[in-house]
């Protein structure tokens, strides 16, 4: 076989995995999710709950590869979990609170369940994208950053082109096995 017909054969090669891959990721996005334990709202967080960062709840994020789901301990600084008999305005008595007020007495923590995810064999660093590039979560996060409930389909994930294209716009790495290892 000549040159030519090597690279004609690789091209389409490339074309058949491009496809597949295109339809395996399509499925893969749209499958449902099981409900979270609570159906957390991030924009009211956001809004309501003065000069909270992401990292408040996330707080591995800045220092780790993975970001971290937050303990029940850490809501319950906020929502009072046994409040005065005489306080009747408390989060621990209104209904939207319910699902919260359930794990007070429960044995161990939120099963929060992840969302995000990346392929095994690909190496991602909270640490090296927030605390060394020094960007923002909503870089990568804005849609559930601005979301009222958790996510219903997924698991979401973030595609190659999408760490490539920023990657080119800062200079930083594009050698397959920096993410590929
Ligand atoms: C450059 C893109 C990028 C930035 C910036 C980023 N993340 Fe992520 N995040 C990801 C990717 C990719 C995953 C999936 C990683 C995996 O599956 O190992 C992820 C996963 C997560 C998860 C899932 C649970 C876990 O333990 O990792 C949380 C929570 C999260 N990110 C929060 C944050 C927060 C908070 C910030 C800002 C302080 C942030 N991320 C900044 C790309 C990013
Ligand atoms: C820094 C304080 C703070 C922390 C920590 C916090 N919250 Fe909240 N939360 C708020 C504020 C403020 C509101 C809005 C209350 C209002 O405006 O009536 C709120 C509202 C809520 C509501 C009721 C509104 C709704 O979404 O239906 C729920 C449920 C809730 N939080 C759950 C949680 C959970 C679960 C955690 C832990 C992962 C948590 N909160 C952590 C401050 C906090
Ligand atoms: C008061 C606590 C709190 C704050 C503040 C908060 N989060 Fe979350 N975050 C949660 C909880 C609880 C979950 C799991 C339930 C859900 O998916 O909503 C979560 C889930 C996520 C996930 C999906 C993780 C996964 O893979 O399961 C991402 C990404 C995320 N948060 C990013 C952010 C970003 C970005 C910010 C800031 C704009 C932020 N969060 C602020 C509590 C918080
Ligand atoms: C919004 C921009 C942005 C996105 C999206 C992004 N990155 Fe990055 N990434 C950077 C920057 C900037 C650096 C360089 C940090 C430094 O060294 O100053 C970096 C560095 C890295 C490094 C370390 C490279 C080395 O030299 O060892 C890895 C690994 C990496 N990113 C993986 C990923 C993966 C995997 C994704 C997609 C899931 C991704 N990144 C998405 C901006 C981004
Ligand atoms: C900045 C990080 C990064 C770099 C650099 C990178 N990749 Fe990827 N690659 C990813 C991520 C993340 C995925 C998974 C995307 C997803 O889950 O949809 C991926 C997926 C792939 C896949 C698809 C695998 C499948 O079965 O779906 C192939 C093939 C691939 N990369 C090859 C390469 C080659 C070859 C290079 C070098 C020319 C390269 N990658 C460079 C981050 C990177």
């Amino acid at each position: 076989m000549t040159t030519r017909k090597y690279i004609v054969l690789g091209i389409s090669l490339i074309v058949l995995a491009g496809g597949g891959m295109a339809i395996g990721a399509m499925l893969w996005e749209t499958q449902a999710l099981p409900p979270q334990p609570i159906a957390f709202n991030h924009r009211l967080h956001m809004e309501r709950a003065q000069g909270i960062g992401c990292e408040d709840c996330h707080l591995f994020a800045p220092s780790q590869t993975y970001a971290g789901l937050p303990s029940k301990l850490l809501c319950f600084g906020c929502h009072d979990p046994h409040p005065d008999e005489t306080d009747t305005e408390a989060d621990a008595r209104k209904p939207e609170f319910a699902d919260l007020m359930a794990f007070v007495d429960a044995d161990g923590d939120i099963p929060w369940h992840r969302v995000t995810a990346i392929r095994q064999d690909v190496f991602f660093s909270h640490r090296m994208h927030v605390t060394v590039a020094g960007l923002d979560c909503r870089a990568c996060h804005a849609q559930i950053a601005d979301s009222t409930r958790p996510p219903s389909r997924g698991p979401s994930h973030i595609p190659m082109a999408t760490c490539i294209d920023c990657h080119e716009e800062n200079g930083a790495t594009a050698d397959c096995v920096r993410c590929h290892r």
